[in-house]
């Protein structure tokens, strides 16, 4: 294994400032540097991936154990070894007839029992069978945070073109300003709150939810009838007063940033439907079968992993750009941060040993055109590399503006050529003499328009974001993620490193509003709590 990894950095050496685009001189390369998922195409052609890396980076897949470690996944092993849970998240989207056994027990039958209701609780909600104080519920709060916010939020935005459900808003943030505004024009008589916390117990959706309560009960005889709650907390959701019968259950095998799938997808089922929603749930099981089944050099979440192994750990480029060419996947990035960042960002191996390679990268980005005019400036000329992975449509939804997606799509593939072949000092040159310059000065603002290129970027291009082709892209990202945790030898699915920060702010509760001192507390804190106890 540390062999493969050697051979690897032995490899990067030697061709690190070689062009990308020599690469295309030998025919085949976009085609072969590229993989399909039905109507999905993932190319990774501009990248310095040559056949021999190639073929290392799935030696190290092979070598590191991704197929059984896969299959132990899908098959209901204690893979989170840290809290001794399995992983099973994709069961949330498995189809009838299919069975997940854990300690002995298929879970698919509860799985779909829980969708059923899920789907009957929305149909009753969406025809106005469920109703308000005063009459068809017409918004929709969905009260979480993490993994039972990012994941809806971010999926109701992308299918807003399949909405025909009530309106439905989220809030996350314990930042009063969040609720607040969004409680701001809402009718409490129309509005139904969807408390979706795995925990039940975490601060930030527990103090949202009272507030939200307090702002119904001001109107709301009932104001619990107009609350729902997901978790895998039953006696608590009890205790908080929520009839059962609007409890949507989930058990702990399914972490919170992998649980959209499930009951924690409830938004998402009320705006588009459960029709919608079931398209969603196959596009992820699609995703699945072919993680399963593919050949490790077809496989795209296995290739789209060793693309990012060889960028972050080999080459050493600390993050990771995503740059979806599609407005309605706004909230993809911030998800994604999550997705990977909360699961690969550790820095010891299953064994508690210290990892030998980077952790996982920085992730971040935003919709292209917009980050174009922004940061995209760093990307060119900055003396750092990103890799960049740029997601784009055929098709967009609005046919009456095909030029737009056109100019969208123009916009998409310029940037990832752009970075490749960058501008030389001599091209800038010859366009500033054109201009007229000449001498120090047409020297000077020729150094300004070089781009040194040579940037690597994939593109995942796909027929159009519907509710099917949403789950294939973000069950592909999951199993991207899990394939590099395997690699890496880290646990994915436990989250150790968000606890100290919660424990210290618990503490800090009574010493901010004056009950403790700052005894013990560094001068830095101190200071920050005198100044905002003023
Ligand atoms: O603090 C991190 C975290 O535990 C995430 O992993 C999780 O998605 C989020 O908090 C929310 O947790 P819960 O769904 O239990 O409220």
């Amino acid at each position: 294994m540390q062999d493969k990894w050697q051979r690897l950095k032995r490899h990067h050496n030697k061709v690190e400032h070689r062009s990308i685009l020599t690469l295309f001189q030998g025919a085949g390369r976009a085609q072969h540097f590229s993989a399909r998922a039905g109507e999905m195409m993932l190319d990774f052609s501009k990248t310095n991936i040559d056949e021999a890396a190639f073929g290392l980076l799935l030696e190290l897949a092979e070598v590191s154990g991704v197929a059984a470690k896969r299959d132990a996944m899908f098959a209901g092993d204690k893979i989170n070894v840290t809290e001794g849970r399995a992983v099973l998240h994709t069961a949330l989207r498995a189809p009838a007839g299919v069975s997940v056994m854990l300690d002995g027990v298929d879970v698919v039958p509860e799985v779909l029992a829980i969708r059923a209701r899920m789907a009957a609780f929305a149909d009753d909600v969406r025809e106005g069978r469920f109703t308000g104080q005063d009459g068809r519920i017409t918004d929709v709060i969905n009260i979480g945070i993490g993994g039972s916010d990012l994941g809806p939020a971010m999926a109701t935005i992308a299918l807003s073109p399949y909405h025909d459900g009530p309106r439905v808003h989220y809030v996350s943030n314990v930042d009063g300003a969040h609720i607040a505004d969004t409680l701001d024009g809402l009718n409490p008589e129309t509005t139904l709150v969807v408390v979706a916390s795995k925990t039940f117990t975490t601060i930030e959706t527990m103090t949202n939810a009272n507030t939200a309560k307090t702002w119904m009960a001001r109107v709301v005889k009932s104001p619990g009838a107009q609350f729902a709650a997901v978790s895998t907390a039953a006696d608590k959701t009890a205790a908080y007063g929520i009839d059962p019968a609007r409890v949507f259950g989930f058990e702990d095998w399914v972490g919170g940033r992998y649980s959209l799938w499930g009951p924690i997808g409830l938004g998402v089922m009320l705006a588009v439907g459960p029709q919608a929603f079931g398209e969603f749930l196959k596009g992820g099981r699609d995703m699945d079968e072919r993680f399963l089944s593919e050949p490790f050099m077809r496989n795209m979440p296995v290739l789209l992993a060793l693309v990012g192994i060889w960028h972050n750990q080999i080459c050493g480029h600390a993050t990771r750009a995503v740059l979806p060419y599609d407005q309605r996947l706004s909230r993809l990035p911030a998800y994604l941060q999550q997705l990977e960042m909360e699961s690969n960002g550790k820095r010891v191996a299953m064994d508690g040993s210290d990892l030998t390679t980077a952790s996982g990268p920085v992730v971040w980005g935003e919709p292209g055109t917009n980050g174009q005019h922004a940061f995209y400036q760093l990307i060119h000329q900055g003396t750092r590399t990103v890799p960049c992975e740029f997601m784009v449509a055929r098709e967009g939804h609005e046919p009456d503006l095909a030029h737009m997606h056109l100019l969208l799509v123009s916009n998409c593939l310029a940037q990832s050529e752009a970075l490749m072949r960058g501008r030389s000092l001599e091209e800038a040159t010859a366009i500033m003499a054109k201009k007229g310059l000449t001498g120090a000065e047409l020297d000077m603002q020729a150094r300004h328009r070089v781009f040194p290129g040579n940037r690597p970027s994939t593109t995942l291009v796909y027929p159009k974001l519907t509710p099917f082709v949403l789950g294939q892209i973000i069950a592909l990202y999951e199993h991207r993620v899990f394939v590099e945790g395997v690699i890496l030898g880290i646990n994915s699915f436990d989250q150790w490193g968000v606890e100290l920060g919660k424990e210290l702010a618990l503490a800090l509760q009574p010493i901010l509003e004056g009950k403790e001192g700052t005894k013990g507390k560094d001068g830095s804190t101190a200071g920050l709590v005198a100044y905002l106890r003023k």
